[in-house]
């Protein structure tokens, strides 16, 4: 039988409803709209209320994926959430998630890898369903980041924001006579020698809580410009893809200067670039996701066009992956 291709058949996102305005943080800690846009192109962010947990964005989101995939919650035999901020520290956000659709017994589990969490996820779901372990996947990015920021560090707590995407990864036979779609090349990396850049200051096992982010901006952003372009570079090389075939360029949204940097060292026209910062801000695994649904919802990303997804965030981990929609 001919290799299965691994295709993303839905996509959904969810957010809180609380917007919070650079304005309505402005009145809280020593900052200005005008600071928080021209640093990094943010204008609002959305933050979850005090009831509210990952797992409900996330299981949102994957409703809505599944939906426009057209799968049932007994379709899904594996189910992967990319989060940094779990409902519970055991068990895995995955299996809230579970419970809440419905979904029978299958595999599932949580991935931590931070901003380059959801790249993380939908690779290990290709790996499952390319070797057969599992058919309708769903991989979800989801954050509750306003739960272990610092409301008096106004360097990080402007950043971020909550918010859930997921897609349903499902395996097909290759089409006739059309280039193979799907996942097409994925790429991965960490480099935990520069964990002291982006971190929380705390964890289970050590302080006994969750911490709070800490963040050398500055290194993060000069990492984040050549580890993005980079990890470009290497799965269209992988998939032996010339960059100007690139359709779209959906970058994790931390700040919009290093996407402009990255698509100029890619030679990518701004009009390629997907960009939700400004909505969104930083929502760390959920980013990729949530901004993929947008243009998706919106009617900008079409069927078989080619899309590359690519961050960096806490680790420092990073990561790339190239699909044909
Ligand atoms: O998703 C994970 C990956 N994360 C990232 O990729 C983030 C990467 N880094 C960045 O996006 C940028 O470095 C920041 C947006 C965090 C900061 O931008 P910057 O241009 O590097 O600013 P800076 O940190 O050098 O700060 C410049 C000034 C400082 O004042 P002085 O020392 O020059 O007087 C800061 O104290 O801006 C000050 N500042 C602020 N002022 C108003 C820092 N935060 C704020 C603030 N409002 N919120």
């Amino acid at each position: 039988m001919s290799k299965l291709e691994c295709v993303i058949t839905g996509v959904g996102s969810a957010l809180p409803e609380q917007v919070v305005t650079n304005h309505d943080l402005a009145m809280k800690v020593d900052t200005s709209d005008e600071w928080i846009r021209s640093r990094s192109g943010i204008a609002e962010r959305r933050i979850a209320s005090g009831d509210e947990v990952t797992s409900d964005f996330a299981t949102d989101a994957a409703w809505k994926a599944m939906d426009r995939a057209g799968v049932k919650p007994r379709d899904i035999d594996l189910v992967i959430v990319a989060t940094v901020t779990p409902d519970t520290t055991f068990p895995s956000t995955a299996v809230h998630v579970q419970r809440k659709l419905g979904v029978p017994p299958c595999i599932a589990f949580d991935v931590s890898a931070a901003c380059a969490g959801f790249l993380y996820a939908l690779n290990t779901a290709h790996a499952f369903i390319a070797t057969g372990q599992a058919r309708h996947a769903l991989v979800i990015g989801a954050e509750k980041l306003s739960c272990f920021l610092d409301w008096d560090d106004r360097a990080t707590c402007v950043l971020f924001g909550d918010g859930a995407g997921a897609v349903v990864l499902s395996a097909a036979p290759p089409r006739t006579a059309r280039p193979p779609r799907g996942v097409l090349a994925t790429y991965l990396a960490a480099d935990g020698r520069l964990a002291k850049h982006l971190h929380t200051d705390g964890g289970p096992a050590s302080t006994g809580t969750v911490g709070r982010v800490r963040m050398n901006g500055k290194e993060v952003f000069r990492h984040a410009v050549e580890e993005i372009s980079g990890a470009v570079f290497e799965v269209t090389e992988r998939a032996k893809v010339s960059r100007h075939e690139i359709d779209w360029f959906v970058p994790h949204q931390a700040n919009i200067r290093i996407i402009q940097s990255c698509a100029k060292k890619l030679e990518l026209d701004e009009s390629k670039v997907i960009v939700t910062i400004d909505k969104h801000a930083n929502t760390s695994s959920a980013s990729i996701p949530l901004a993929l649904d947008a243009a998706v919802s919106d009617g900008r990303i079409e069927r078989d066009q080619l899309l590359v997804f690519a961050a960096l965030g806490g680790g420092l981990a990073w990561g790339s992956a190239l699909v044909r929609y």
